[in-house]
């Protein structure tokens, strides 16, 4: 059975009809008119709109081959060898060991990608595409492990009445248990943190980037995984301290991860359940790094409350996590990204992708005052949101 899903409030739908309800519905008669279609090809301004549309609308429609296409390349670890150096056909077919007609249809699809690109002598080279995919094993393994959620999407409307049956559920313990610390098997907690590891160094760039750390003496960092952001963080900003907070299995991870990279002197390690004990005091800044996704309102509620309550007056919280896009920005055009963080959000479990607003909301409801939402350069990989704890006095 699936867990209590919360319901988004999205206020400004709310609203009396306006005058931009009429205009989508005339527009929508434009583009349902198979004469206004026709007409359109006729005229070189119309038919590049007309066109853009029709293209994108096949991209929706072909996305799953292009998804395959790309995890067919990286399992042949074709990026990583054309990245060495271009090769041709034969090159590579003997390298992968794959009849060359099969692999060239690979070859092709991903230069129609932008994967990769023709050189000269008849070889294939990186496309603009291809290349962090070939420089960043995040990426890659993200899309290896996104494998799970095509599979249990498979049949997208038995996954929306069924969703939490799928193998990323297992993939998650606690997100569906909230004694998984004491119950699932370790190698669980491994898999998902090595991950996360693999995958938060553009979230860590974007939040060193738009953050000054400089007032701040001491650092928890709360779901610290592997400790991947702590490590960068004492880096970045030598002067801090900073403690780390996760369940139990997952800091024993971090510990050898911190003790490798020879940082252990600065760290301090606090192994618990933000669902059942308190969070440890001592840190005038508490980071919340891609966690509250992960859980419903009700549990980001407690929890937002109890980092309220382990700070001292004046001090904050920066949460970093994707969000979903405003109702004001959506009125510019959609973002596909959002569809992504859905469902796989729902998948994972009872989480679910917020708004910078919802965020914003929930930290006021849990006691934090000037709340900001930090501008940065990359906001599909992390947004972020600053509150402090108020040095006034309650009337
Ligand atoms: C999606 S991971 C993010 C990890 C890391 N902050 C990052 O961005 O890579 C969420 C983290 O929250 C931790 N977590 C989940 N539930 C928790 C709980 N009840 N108490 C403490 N940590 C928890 C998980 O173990 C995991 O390390």
């Amino acid at each position: 059975m699936n867990p209590k899903l919360d319901v988004a409030r999205l206020s400004a739908l709310q609203g009396e009809s306006s005058w931009r309800d009429s205009f989508l519905q005339w527009l929508e008669r434009l583009y349902a008119s198979p004469k206004l279609y026709s007409l359109s090809l006729t005229n070189p301004l119309t038919r590049w709109v007309t066109r853009r549309r029709t293209q994108k609308l096949f991209d929706l429609m072909a996305g799953f081959v292009h998804t395959q296409v790309m995890l067919g390349c990286i399992r042949l670890n074709l990026f990583k060898m054309l990245h060495q150096a271009p090769a041709d056909l034969k090159q590579i077919a003997q390298r992968v060991n794959m009849p060359e007609p099969v692999l060239q249809r690979l070859l092709l699809s991903a230069v129609s990608l932008g994967l990769l690109e023709y050189r000269s002598l008849s070889r294939f080279g990186l496309g603009p595409l291809g290349v962090p995919l070939a420089t960043h094993d995040g990426i890659a393994a993200m899309i290896e492990h996104n494998h799970l959620l095509y599979a249990d999407m498979q049949d997208p409307l038995g996954f929306l009445s069924n969703a939490w049956q799928g193998s990323m559920a297992a993939y998650w313990p606690y997100a569906h248990d909230a004694q998984a610390a004491t119950r699932a098997a370790h190698d669980k907690f491994s898999r998902y943190s090595d991950l996360m590891a693999a995958s938060q160094g553009f979230v860590v760039q974007e939040i060193l980037s738009s953050y000054y750390f400089d007032e701040h003496q001491c650092v928890l960092d709360v779901g610290a995984g592997k400790g991947r952001f702590a490590c960068d963080l004492a880096v970045h900003a030598p002067h801090l301290q900073v403690q780390l907070f996760d369940l139990p299995p997952v800091l024993a991870l971090a510990k050898n991860n911190v003790e490798q990279r020879g940082m252990s002197e600065r760290m301090n390690f606090h192994p618990g359940s933000f669902l059942h004990d308190e969070l440890p005091l001592g840190a005038d800044l508490i980071t919340l790094v891609r966690v509250a996704h992960d859980h419903p309102d009700e549990v980001v509620k407690q929890l937002l409350q109890k980092i309220h309550a382990a700070l001292p007056l004046g001090g904050a919280l920066l949460l970093a996590e994707p969000m979903a896009q405003t109702l004001s920005e959506s009125f510019k055009g959609p973002t596909q990204s959002d569809a992504y963080f859905h469902f796989y959000l729902l998948a994972m479990g009872a989480g679910r992708l917020r708004t910078p607003e919802e965020i914003m909301q929930l930290m006021a409801e849990a006691g934090f005052t000037q709340i900001e939402h930090l501008p940065n350069a990359m906001p599909i990989h992390a947004q972020l949101i600053v509150g402090r704890k108020s040095k006034c006095l309650p009337l």
